[in-house]
């Protein structure tokens, strides 16, 4: 090996044993919406960090517990069994007060209090946002873990959760499916997402749904419209549309009282799925991607990461700025709902 090469391989492995040296402790958090998989990225989190040999400490209800001191050790055992779990054994909240600067003061004593050097943080967009702002205000490495089911994060293929939640749409569509077809029905049904359409659009594709109604597409014209007037497939009476949670496409409620008034001829049900896609036992895909974000998690710091988000890009653990992550818009495929509309022909 030429001695240049060797030279920056000493030099790199005493870079990690310093940033070693300095980080003892690592805290966990999961903060906004739940999303199933958290568990399992607590666990990676927490193993990956103790066979590093950091110290860990969970931290309860996420920035809230941070400003309020809900802070504990954790150990290997603390994480067994919960794999399968959904929901986040840590719990989790939407913190107002560490949006203000003097709640991001308390959020570092305590951290300074439980000699915290480096923090994992495991939430979507709000979380992640809260961390960028905390991390330009106080030395201190953060990484974070895209946890959401809304799949609404730049520079990651997948969230943990998402997998999961459009499971859960498509047993539920499947179910649906069979009462619309007794009662030659035309079901709306809401799905979560906030601004993100990706669970309506894929929810669609693997229900076998009729459409897909986005806000991306309905800002440029009335698909609701567009949809009656090309007509529902015709060797069926019965249609299911997926609707995205969000005022630009009006949300199904809205959409259901617009075809009673205009056209009076479909029998239209309405069905908002809600917090039970947030639910439920982890998809293995989710397990296996929040297994291998937490261990990433973990290396990052090792490797003297801060302020990067872990993502999947093809398969690969990739490091992603907060920045970016929180910033850009990951655009959908508009060619799927081509897709969708020429399937259900
Ligand atoms: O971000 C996850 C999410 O489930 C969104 O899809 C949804 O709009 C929102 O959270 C609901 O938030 P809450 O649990 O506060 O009602």
């Amino acid at each position: 090996m030429p001695l240049h090469s060797l030279l920056y391989i000493v030099h790199y492995e005493l870079c990690i044993i310093k940033i070693m040296a300095k980080i003892k402790t690592i805290g966990v958090l999961t903060s906004g919406g739940d999303s199933p998989g958290m568990n399992a990225a607590i666990r990676a989190v927490t193993r990956a960090a103790i066979s590093h040999e950091f110290n860990v400490k969970g931290i309860y209800r996420g920035y809230r517990g941070l400003v309020e001191n809900e802070i504990v050790d954790f150990h290997a055992e603390d994480v067994s069994n919960i794999i399968h779990r959904g929901g986040t054994i840590l719990r989790t909240a939407r913190c107002k007060e560490f949006t203000t600067p003097e709640g991001r003061k308390k959020a570092y004593d305590n951290i300074c209090k439980h000699g915290i050097d480096a923090l994992v943080v495991i939430g979507g967009d709000g979380t992640l946002t809260g961390a960028k702002q905390f991390a330009s205000e106080f030395d201190i490495p953060i990484v974070g873990i895209p946890g959401t089911i809304d799949n609404d994060l730049y520079g990651t293929d997948h969230t943990i959760g998402y997998d999961t939640a459009l499971n859960t749409i498509m047993w539920c569509v499947d179910r649906i499916r069979d009462t619309a077809n007794s009662h030659e029905r035309l079901f709306f049904i809401e799905v979560m997402g906030r601004e993100a359409s990706f669970l309506a659009l894929y929810g669609a594709i693997a229900g076998g749904a009729e459409a897909a109604i986005v806000p991306e597409i309905s800002l440029e014209q009335d698909q609701l419209a567009q949809l009656i007037e090309h007509g529902f497939r015709t060797t069926k009476k019965s249609s299911i549309v997926l609707v995205a949670e969000n005022p630009v496409t009006g949300g199904a409620m809205q959409l259901a009282e617009r075809v009673r008034k205009e056209y009076p001829q479909y029998d239209v049900r309405v069905t908002i799925l809600g917090h039970l896609q947030r639910g439920g036992s982890p998809t293995a895909q989710d397990r296996i991607l929040a297994s291998r974000m937490g261990a990433t998690a973990i290396e990052a710091l090792v490797e003297g990461q801060r302020n990067v988000m872990i993502g999947d890009d093809d398969e690969q653990m990739i490091y992603v700025p907060f920045s970016k992550a929180i910033k850009y818009e990951k655009a959908i495929d508009r060619h799927l709902l081509e897709t969708i509309a020429r399937l259900s022909k």
